[in-house]
C-alpha cells in the first residue's frame, strides 16, 4: 500500500489564505476514513492511527496495521458534544462535569457503550473509551471523517507512541493509506484515561489531566493501584496497561536517590559498560547537565518544568533506538501531578527495573 503524507498545520486553519487548502486536504483524509481506510492524525497528546469507530472493518484493520492484539479496546474520539449519545448509553452526570471542564482535551471517558459501537472497536467490551481532542487539525479531521473516529496511537505494537510525523512514518508507512503530518504534539503523553462505570471514577491510565484535577470536579477519585507495581500477577484495569508498551531496544533502568549519589551511581555504570564496549544513554535534566558520561545524554529541561519532561520522553526513547543505545539510564520523577504519568512510562519502558538510592 502507497502511504500518503500531507503537510497540515494547525495554524493553517486559521489562516485566512492557507484555511481553504488546509480543510481541502481534511476533507481527502475524512473520506479515506467514510470509505473505511486508515489515516494518522496529531492530536495534542500523541499520533493516532484513526478509521471509522462504527465500521468492524476499519477496526480490525487498526489491529493489524499496529501488530496489535484484538482484545485491547480503542478509544473514540469525537468532535462534538452532540454525538456522544449515539455511542455511549446511560451517560452519567460525572462525565458533564469532566466534560465541561476538560473536553476538548486530553481526558477519556469509559462509559457504557450503545449497541452500535461494533464490539472489534471495544475489543469485546460492553463499554466504551471516548475522548474529544483539542488539536484543531484533529477536531476538523474527524469533523471530515464522519464524527466518530477509533484511534490508538501510530505506533507499531509495543514502540512508544509517536510525537511527531518522522515516527509514525517510521511504524507506519506502506500499512495505512495517509498520514497527516501536523508537527509536534504538544503534551507528549496519551490522555488520562477515567473509568465512569464503576461505584467510583477510578483513573486507569494517568496523564496530562492530573488525580488533583480530577479531584477538584469530582470530588474522591480513585487511582488503579496495580499501575505503579511491577507484580505480573496483577491485571491492570486497562486491558491496554498490561502489555510492556513504550518499550525502547535497550534496556532502561530508573535511578531513584539525592542527585548526586544518582549522577555517582549512572557514571559508574555507564564507565562499565563503555569499557565493554556497549553504548549508553541517559536521561536527565538541566540541574545535572554536563554531569553525565554516557554516550548519548538527553536533557529534559530543569526538573521542575515536568511538561517539558512529558513533551519529549518518547522522543528521547526513540532516539536511543535510532542510536542503537543498548544500555540507558534515567533519573526518577516520581511525586504527584503529572508526574504520575511520566513516571508510569518510565515504569513500563524499564520493565519496572528502579534502583533506590538513600
Ligand atoms: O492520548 C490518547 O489517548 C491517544 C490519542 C491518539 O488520542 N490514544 C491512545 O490510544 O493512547 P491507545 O489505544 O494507545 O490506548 C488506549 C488505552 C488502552 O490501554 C486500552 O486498553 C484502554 O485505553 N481502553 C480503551 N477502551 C477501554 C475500555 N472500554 N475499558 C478500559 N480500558 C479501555
Ligand atoms: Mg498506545
Amino acid at each position: 500500500m502507497k502511504t500518503k503524507l500531507i503537510r497540515v498545520d494547525a495554524e493553517d486553519l486559521q489562516d485566512e489564505e492557507k484555511s481553504d487548502s488546509a480543510k481541502r486536504a481534511l476533507e481527502e483524509a475524512g473520506e479515506i476514513i467514510r470509505k473505511g481506510g486508515l489515516v494518522a492524525f496529531p492530536t495534542e497528546t500523541v499520533y493516532g492511527l484513526g478509521g471509522d469507530a462504527l465500521n468492524p472493518e476499519s477496526s480490525k484493520k487498526i489491529y493489524a496495521a499496529k501488530g496489535r492484539p484484538s482484545d485491547n479496546p480503542l478509544i473514540i474520539h469525537i468532535a462534538d458534544m452532540e454525538h456522544l449519545g449515539r455511542i455511549t448509553k446511560e451517560v452519567p452526570q460525572s462525565a458533564y462535569q469532566l466534560a465541561a471542564a476538560f473536553w476538548p482535551g486530553p481526558l477519556t471517558m469509559i462509559l457504557p457503550k450503545a449497541e452500535e459501537v461494533p464490539c472489534q472497536t471495544t475489543g469485546g467490551l460492553d463499554t466504551v473509551a471516548v475522548r474529544m481532542p483539542s488539536h484543531p487539525v484533529a477536531m476538523e479531521f474527524i469533523k471530515a471523517a464522519g464524527g466518530y473516529v477509533a484511534a490508538p496511537s501510530a505506533n507499531l505494537s509495543g514502540k512508544p507512541s509517536p510525537t511527531t510525523a518522522k515516527y509514525v512514518v517510521q511504524d507506519m508507512d506502506g500499512r495505512i493509506d495517509m498520514i497527516i503530518d501536523g508537527d509536534g504534539v504538544d503534551i507528549g503523553l496519551e490522555s488520562t484515561i477515567v473509568d465512569l462505570t464503576g461505584d467510583k471514577p477510578m483513573i486507569l491510565r494517568p496523564g496530562y489531566i492530573t488525580e488533583e484535577m480530577l479531584d477538584r470536579v469530582l470530588g474522591q477519585v480513585e487511582i488503579d493501584q496495580t499501575l505503579f507495581k511491577a507484580d505480573s500477577n496483577l491485571h491492570p484495569k486497562a486491558p491496554g496497561m498490561k502489555y510492556r508498551h513504550y518499550a525502547p531496544k535497550g534496556e532502561l533502568v530508573l535511578v531513584e536517590g539525592n542527585p548526586e549519589a544518582v549522577v555517582s551511581y549512572i557514571n559508574e555504570q555507564t564507565r562499565m559498560r563503555k569499557e565493554r564496549g556497549e553504548k549508553t544513554g541517559v536521561i536527565g535534566t538541566s540541574e545535572m547537565a554536563g554531569r553525565y558520561e554516557a554516550d548519548s545524554v538527553k536533557i529534559a529541561g530543569s526538573r521542575k518544568d515536568e511538561a517539558a519532561i512529558a513533551r519529549q520522553l518518547y522522543t528521547f526513547l526513540r532516539e536511543f533506538d535510532d542510536e542503537e543505545v543498548a544500555y540507558m539510564y534515567a533519573e526518577s520523577f516520581a511525586g504527584t501531578g503529572m508526574r504520575q504519568a511520566i513516571m508510569n512510562r518510565l515504569l513500563k519502558a524499564a520493565g519496572h527495573k528502579i534502583i533506590k538510592l538513600d
